[in-house]
């Protein structure tokens, strides 16, 4: 596991007791954003068995929880597991633990992906690695749903770019005092274009003022 992977690993476990406060964030087009999300994939994932990866709290696996045939909710972290598995969503979910970049232990065929708010968090190189990883878990036909942040100066923390280094970071602050530099990557639809078009069929690519999420098929 490379040191970045652990680094965002342990933020978010540190982070886990306070991480849905950002989906109660008082603001109707952020709430209209969310609920358009939690529509799509409410369509997306019917009747089918689903593998999600960087499941966190289970704030999304719980949206498609009464549609979906099967459910794999998957991520690195014990602690955002704990609070996922502590909600007791019923049938038909398991919760594993597994790193996005190594799935080949995930048990089950799964014929639809789910990766919200995980995709701002790879750095860029490792892109076609996960993707390629996440693929290979999927049947031919599948069906993949990601959703994530569009920039917005002065939300999540300051924006930190480096010279020279193709990612950008954000410096967050938990309750606790402890302060984080946590890889954080922002796309525009054209970026998000040319990332997954090339090995997708049916890609649809929303963005909206706070959210983008895309949907495609393999
Ligand atoms: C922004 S949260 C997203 C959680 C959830 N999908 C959501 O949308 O609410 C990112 C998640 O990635 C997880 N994570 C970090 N590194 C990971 C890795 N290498 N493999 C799998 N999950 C990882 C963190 O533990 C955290 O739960």
């Amino acid at each position: 596991m490379s040191s970045a992977t652990n680094t965002l690993e342990r933020y978010y476990s540190r982070r886990a007791q306070e991480y849905e406060q950002i989906y109660l964030r008082d603001d109707p087009i952020r709430q209209g954003e969310q609920t358009a999300i939690a529509a799509e994939m409410r369509k997306i994932f019917q009747n089918r068995r689903v593998l999600e990866t960087a499941c966190g709290t289970g704030f999304w696996t719980e949206k498609i929880v009464d549609v979906a045939e099967h459910l794999v909710a998957t991520d690195l972290s014990q602690e955002m597991l704990a609070i996922a598995r502590s909600k007791k969503i019923l049938n038909p979910v398991e919760f594993h633990q597994a790193d996005a970049y190594q799935l080949g232990s995930v048990p089950g065929i799964f014929d639809a992906g789910l990766a919200n708010f995980w995709f701002s968090h790879m750095p860029k190189v490792r892109i076609a690695e996960f993707l390629d990883e996440f693929h290979k878990k999927l049947s031919k036909g599948a069906v993949v749903f990601m959703a994530d942040n569009v920039y917005i100066p002065g939300i999540g923390g300051e924006l930190v770019t480096r010279p020279g280094i193709e990612d950008t970071f954000k410096l967050r602050e938990l309750s606790d005092g402890s302060k984080h530099e946590v890889l954080k990557n922002y796309y525009s639809a054209d970026q998000l274009q040319n990332i997954f078009a090339p090995r997708t069929r049916d890609l649809k690519i929303h963005v909206g003022q706070c959210l983008w999420w895309i949907s495609y098929a393999l």
